[in-house]
């Protein structure tokens, strides 16, 4: 009856590893990651626009970096070189959720 995505927003703080989460789960953490610490800047959809007008929308980045380099720079935190955008440092399962989103949207219909 109950649908697993439903829980994953809910146990996002408390997953230590999610290695072997389902990838619904992992696409859900990240699209939970992204619209509390990306969206306010970058489009994070298939189809919404950036509401910083230089951020490039998160399903152009997947397609420019390739996840291996993006997973690279996450881990060391982001710096873009522009005063705009905050430093960020994620954590290891916070990169495969962050990937797992990036992918999800690169897929696209
Ligand atoms: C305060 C606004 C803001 C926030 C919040 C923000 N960004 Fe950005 N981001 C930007 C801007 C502006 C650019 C484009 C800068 C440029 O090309 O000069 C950018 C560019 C990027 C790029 C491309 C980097 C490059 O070198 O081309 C990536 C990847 C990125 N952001 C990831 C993220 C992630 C992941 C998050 C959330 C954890 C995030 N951003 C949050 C403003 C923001």
């Amino acid at each position: 009856m109950s649908r697993g995505l439903v829980v994953a927003a809910g146990v996002f703080l408390v997953v230590g590893s999610a290695a072997h989460a389902d990838d619904a789960a992992v696409i859900a953490q990240g699209k939970a990651l992204v619209e509390d610490k990306c969206a306010r800047c970058h489009a994070i959809g298939l189809d919404d626009a950036s509401l910083h007008e230089k951020a490039p929308p998160f399903r152009d980045v997947v397609e420019i970096y390739p996840s291996e380099n993006l997973a690279e720079a996450l881990a060391e935190g982001i710096v873009s070189g522009h005063p705009d955008m905050p430093v960020f440092k994620f954590e290891p399962p916070q990169i495969e959720a962050f990937l797992g989103y990036l992918n999800s949207l690169s897929k696209g219909p």
